[in-house]
């Protein structure tokens, strides 16, 4: 987790810190923090618990005069939240200053170690025993900073992006990462750090993503150096950032997950353009297309991920198996990287999430990778370390999610394992060509019917306010609901705190059943499929013992408008289409209870963004 920024050059430092931090914010917001390093050397931390907004009250009176700086934006694995667990951390002789991402994972042993030729230590992170030991090297070797950070990496076990800048060095920043992102933009006679671009867009769109175990020596008026952990240099290769400063704000909406929902049918629209061609005749992705041999000849498919992707994995599953006569299996990455997993080089597994940098998906590529796996990255975000790690993939192209509740980005892996059934299906023949072209000819519709279905928005802001302070909500579906109830109720729970439990609907009868009663809001997702007349009967199971239903049925549905308490109706579509569409009045009520509860939607408490920490 966390946002790091950094910035060498002439401009204001503490405008580009501050700045980049708002953008990153998203990542973590236990607290934040800056070092600045004046013309002359000096070096300046100021750090305050809490949103980004407080550090920049704390920073109004403050000696803000700086050529180099580094800031840090937390979300708290070693520690509580507070102003002296905030990075950046200084040496115990005050000459360096480091923001860190991620988690050393043999803190301790160094910490000991350290506390033994007299180290004290002053806060409760992982992150202090790392500057200390940066420190304790750079003395008794006598060495350069940079040879310092290096044998002291070459130490630690872990997860990090870190940087850290030096008293009396002030055109230098030393930044390295393993398992977590950093990114280089090289602007002409300055050079900017952060955990993604989105710091320094309109700056520079020339960017240099640090690999694992690489040093990025950043020095002003010298060109960027890349250090492996052995010493020796590498290559150091350019790429352009593909993203846009309007990409990046709010667009007259007052939240990012508002105007995530909102941007939908075009978000969709994006993510299909080039890739269902001739009207719906043949579909196009390139890395199925140029792994067709995998495809054809896997046993099985296992599909990783975590939260909002592993609930649009489960879709994927129900897709691939529908389309293609594929087994697939759903693993949590965080299960599956322990659990020994047996796999074939026969195997495909297929890694999805939305940042590209979730540590246990990663892990788990790893793992895959390792038993000879072919494994494939449904991402979002271009460049991130997944799409790298992986031997082929699809972007779900959806642009930058900021609102930590994931809306976009969901419909557009469901959309993406749509389009990639559906090619799977081309070639494999699993299908009929002319009920491919039923799919995808519907599927290019899809941008439309979301905007339809988006119209409920006053409806459901409305029908919010009467569930506002319930305590509990059960989410019920079956088929290709079931995942859809999943996802709402985890909506939900993250952004208004309400407990939430997603079931499938039949299931219900052996246990949540019990929880049943007037003051427990059931949401049921019924669309007009083959479990239709099943779901039916779970409705009334719910009626009769007194509770409270909120049903999304496809448009004209009579019977469940008799049972249920409110309905919102949905555009009618082909079964497996149906959560592209069900899924969207969810987002929206979670939405809106969320802000009736007056809850900060766009960043909820103890949540991030992206979780680079295992
Ligand atoms: C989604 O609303 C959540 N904030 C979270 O479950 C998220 O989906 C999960 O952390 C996985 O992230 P990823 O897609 O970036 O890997
Ligand atoms: N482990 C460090 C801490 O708890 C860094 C966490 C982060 O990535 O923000 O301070």
């Amino acid at each position: 987790m966390c946002g790091i920024v950094g910035y060498v050059g002439g401009g204001s430092v503490y405008n580009v810190l501050i700045n980049g931090l708002k953008r990153l914010e998203y990542r973590g917001y236990d607290s934040a923090g800056m070092a600045l390093v004046s013309p002359g050397g000096d070096l300046h931390v100021y750090k305050a618990k809490g949103k980004v907004s407080n550090l920049e009250d704390f920073c109004a009176d403050k000696n803000l005069e700086a050529v180099a700086g580094i800031a840090h934006t937390r979300w708290a694995t070693h520690g509580e939240p507070s102003d002296s667990n905030a990075h950046p951390h200084y040496s115990e002789d005050g000459e360096l200053a480091l923001v860190h991402n991620g988690t050393i994972e043999n803190y301790q042993l160094l910490k000991d170690a350290l506390a033994q030729h007299g180290c004290k230590f002053h806060t409760e992170t992982d992150t202090e025993v790392l500057v200390q030991l940066i420190e304790y090297i750079r003395t008794t070797n006598e060495c350069e900073l940079v040879d310092a950070v290096r044998e002291a990496l070459n130490q630690v076990v872990g997860a990090y992006a870190m940087a850290v800048v030096e008293k009396g060095n002030p055109d230098t920043i030393i930044a390295a990462r393993k398992s977590s992102p950093l990114v280089v933009g090289i602007g002409d006679d300055e050079t900017f750090l952060g955990s993604d671009g989105t710091p320094f867009i309109e700056y520079t769109n020339k960017v240099v993503y640090v690999d694992d175990d690489q040093i990025a020596v950043i020095k002003r008026g010298e060109p960027l150096k890349l250090i492996n952990l052995k010493g020796s240099e590498e290559k150091v290769n350019v790429k352009k950032l593909e993203l846009s400063i309007t990409q990046l704000e709010k667009g007259g909406y007052p939240h990012f997950m508002l105007k995530e929902i909102f941007e939908q049918p075009n978000t969709l629209t994006d993510s299909i353009r080039g890739r269902i061609v001739e009207g719906g005749r043949r579909i196009i992705l390139n890395g199925v297309m140029d792994h067709k041999d995998k495809f054809l000849n896997a046993n099985r498919i296992i599909i990783v991920a975590c939260g909002t992707s592993w609930h649009a994995s489960l879709l994927g599953k129900q897709l691939l198996q529908d389309m293609c006569g594929i087994p697939v299996e759903v693993e949590y990455a965080s299960e599956f990287r322990y659990s020994n997993p047996v796999i074939t080089p026969r195997d495909i597994v297929i890694a999805v999430s939305q940042s590209g940098e979730t540590a246990d998906t990663l892990a788990a590529i790893q793992i895959a990778k390792s038993k000879g796996a072919f494994v494939y990255g449904v991402s979002n975000v271009v460049g991130a370390s997944i799409p790298r790690e992986t031997h082929s993939g699809t972007y779900i192209h959806v642009g930058p999610e900021i609102g930590v509740a994931s809306t976009k980005a969901f419909t557009g892996q469901v959309l993406v394992f749509t389009m990639m059934a559906l090619a799977i299906a081309q070639i494999k023949g699993s299908m009929e060509q002319k009920d491919i072209e039923a799919v995808a000819g519907c599927l290019l519709r899809i941008p439309d019917l979301v905007k339809e279905t988006l119209r409920l928005n006053d409806d459901i802001q409305r029908l919010s306010l009467i569930y506002t302070y319930a305590r509990n909500f059960l989410y019920l579906g079956r088929g290709y609901s079931y995942p859809v109830a999943l996802e709402g109720a985890l909506k939900l729970k993250e952004i208004s705190y309400i407990h939430a439990e997603g079931y499938p609907a039949a299931e219900m009868k052996h246990g949540p059943i019990a929880l049943i009663d007037s003051e427990m809001p059931t949401v049921i997702i019924a669309p007009k499929d083959h479990l239709y007349e099943k779901i039916v009967s779970n409705v009334q199971q719910v009626k009769s013992r007194g509770g409270s239903i909120i049903a999304i049925v496809t448009k004209g549905d009579t019977t469940i408008r008799e049972l249920a308490n409110h309905v919102l109706e949905v555009p009618d579509v082909p079964e497996c289409l149906t959560p592209l569409i069900t899924s969207i009045p969810l987002q929206l009520l979670s939405y809106y209870i969320a802000i009736n509860k007056g809850k900060n939607v766009d960043m909820p408490r103890n949540l991030a963004k992206s979780v680079t920490v295992e």
